[in-house]
């Protein structure tokens, strides 16, 4: 078996492509299996390492070349302890050894535009809509070098579901905001690989087809469970759905998304600039 089939099955282990015969490359099988990691040893990163990643993220590419990603470093401890606190089901994002926010910048391109004078208004869902792929595009540039060059990762949504907080201490002005935060350190531990859904649910051909994506969830919840069943103690809103019979990563992944997040963020992008037309 060659080191992609191998990767690939850790990964997906649904039977599919194999990429036979293709010729070695150390960055992909890395990337094939790379995994989130939310416990870092004490060692920092080197502040050049630090430097290198954020100039590698703002080389991703960007829609227009608008160049819409900002990216914030969070090291004033009092900030980092503010942030945290606010998260404490979460403590690697207060104790990680570094701490960036990716942000989609949609006050730049305006500001340009008032500069050259000309009528530039970037609140639009088009202006939102390409900040964010821009702020995305960085930070998984930045999780993939990061990766390649040993240090552990992890992004963080959830400080959008405190934003006003995050905002404050972060002073973000009009039309700035946050996409995910990025935890960054040396990984503590081994973690695992999470297996992805199954390609045929997830790639299509010529045309879209999702007729078998029942099968398939069953398949892979099965699949998933035989690996990493997930603990009696994680089950979610038991008091509201029941116990399942069979409690697989679609139960947990319907109940997650039953109970809607981040309800606070579209009336601060709408108080913040973002008028969404
Ligand atoms: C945009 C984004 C936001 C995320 N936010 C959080 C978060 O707030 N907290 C957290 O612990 N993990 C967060 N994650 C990590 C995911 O839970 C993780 O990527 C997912 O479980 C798949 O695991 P893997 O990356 O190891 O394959 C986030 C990932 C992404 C891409």
């Amino acid at each position: 078996m060659t080191d992609y089939a191998s990767a690939i099955r850790q990964r997906f282990g649904d039977g599919g492509p194999s990429a036979e015969g293709v010729a070695d490359n150390e960055f992909i099988r890395r990337v094939l299996v790379r995994k989130t990691v939310r416990r870092y040893s004490a060692t920092a990163p080197d502040e050049s390492l630090l430097d290198l990643l954020v100039a590698a993220a703002l080389s991703a590419s960007a829609k227009s070349d608008f160049q819409q990603a900002s990216i914030l470093r969070v090291t004033d401890p009092a900030k980092r302890s503010a942030i945290g606190a606010l998260f404490p089901a979460m403590p690697w994002i207060g104790g990680a050894p570094a701490f960036f926010v990716f942000l989609g910048d949609a006050r730049r391109l305006q500001r340009i535009g008032e500069l050259r004078a000309k009528p530039v208004r970037n609140g639009t869902l088009e202006g939102f809509f390409n900040a964010s792929i821009d702020a995305a595009l960085a930070l998984q540039t930045m999780i993939l070098c990061a990766e390649s060059a040993g240090l552990g990762v992890c992004p963080i949504s959830v400080i959008r579901n405190e934003i006003d907080k995050v905002a404050a201490i972060l002073a973000l002005p009009d039309l700035v905001f946050p996409v995910a935060g990025l935890c960054i350190g040396y990984p503590q531990g081994e973690g695992h690989i999470s297996l992805r859904l199954p390609r045929r649910a997830t790639t299509h051909r010529d045309r879209y087809d999702d007729g078998a994506l029942p099968q398939a969830i069953d398949d892979y919840d099965r699949r998933r469970d035989a690996r990493h069943a997930i603990p009696k103690e994680q089950h979610r809103s038991n008091a509201e759905f029941g116990e399942a019979a069979f409690y697989g990563w679609s139960e947990d992944k319907a109940r997650q998304a039953a109970k809607a997040e981040g309800a606070a963020f579209p009336p601060w992008l709408r108080a913040h600039g973002f008028t969404f037309d």
